[in-house]
């Protein structure tokens, strides 16, 4: 049976050319997350390495090329391995050549796995290091509640005696989160609709993109950006032997992005068995870093 909303999985956003679209959303004006998340860990690195201490294990959930963790690695007092968890098998293998290089000395330890997932951290020299888990760029926005509070939780078992060192996007002016996920060069729309290319390649679908159009707008209610492809006419679309109707303005839910206070924040954090250490955040207070603990 069909669920009443239609609804797509925002983690199938990330193929190859998924990811290389959402980096260009990363260089746009209007999406200050990213360029915010970096200015706030550029000013307080120090800092942040001293509340993590020396010799902790930094555990990435979702790494990626790990360029942004180099930061943090180049702070942090002999850290005692770093542990970078993607689901993709190539990007982890150049991360960690290129990583090995470039800090010799430091055990490296990747699991490629979806971060989401149950796994083992593989066994490292040493065994009792503060377990220390990362997970920038909000990501954790894009889980509605429960779920969020299910993988912190999991982080919170892992790391269970350290800690998380997490980005967290804030509530703000509705009118530059609509301009964050509306950008002018149309970038965005192209990442949503990149689900939409995908499934036609990957599973013989004939979805005409462009009777579908990009919509993104601040649910207050909800506290959080919805992401939505609606149908621009009447159309039935296959996929493999499967036909879906849409109807005229009919929508396609792609992804939430939470926002939150650091009130609201700091509550999820303690369903999961965390307590908020410190947090910072830039001039503006549009973004926040935030270094929780767990007993
Ligand atoms: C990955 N994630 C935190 C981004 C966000 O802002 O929710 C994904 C994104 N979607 C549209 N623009 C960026």
């Amino acid at each position: 049976m069909q669920k009443p909303c239609k609804e797509l999985y925002s983690k199938y956003f990330y193929d190859e050319e998924g990811s290389l679209l959402f980096e260009q959303i990363c260089e746009l004006d209007e999406y200050y997350p990213t360029r915010t998340e970096l200015s706030i860990m550029q000013q307080h690195v120090q800092e942040i390495a001293t509340l993590l201490g020396p010799d902790c294990l930094l555990i990435e959930y979702g790494s990626g090329s790990s360029l942004k963790t180099r930061m943090l690695l180049d702070a942090l007092q002999t850290p005692a391995g770093y542990v970078p968890i993607d689901i993709s098998k190539e990007l982890l293998l150049q991360s960690v050549a290129s990583l090995a290089s470039d800090y010799r000395g430091l055990e490296i330890l990747p699991i490629c796995a979806d971060y989401t997932s149950t796994f083992r951290i593989p066994a490292y020299t040493r065994p009792s290091a503060r377990r220390v888990g990362y997970y920038p760029g909000s990501t954790i926005g894009n889980f509605d509640p429960e779920p969020a509070k299910l993988f912190l939780q999991q982080i919170a078992r892992t790391c269970r005696g350290g800690g998380l060192l997490i980005g967290v996007d804030l509530k703000k002016d509705f009118n530059i989160l609509h301009r964050a996920y509306n950008d002018q060069q149309g970038v965005t729309a192209q990442f949503n609709k990149h689900l939409l290319v995908r499934i036609n390649q990957e599973l013989g679908a004939n979805f005409q993109i462009n009777q579908f159009g990009h919509y993104a707008f601040y649910n207050p209610g909800k506290g959080r950006v919805e992401m939505h492809l609606v149908s621009l006419k009447h159309q039935v679309v296959r996929v493999g032997n499967v036909e879906i109707p849409f109807k005229l303005g009919e929508s396609i839910w792609t992804e939430s992005s939470y926002k939150y206070t650091l009130e609201e924040f700091a509550q999820l954090a303690a369903k999961a068995g965390f307590t908020v250490e410190r947090v910072w955040t830039d001039s503006r207070n549009f973004f926040s870093v935030q270094y929780l603990t767990v007993q």
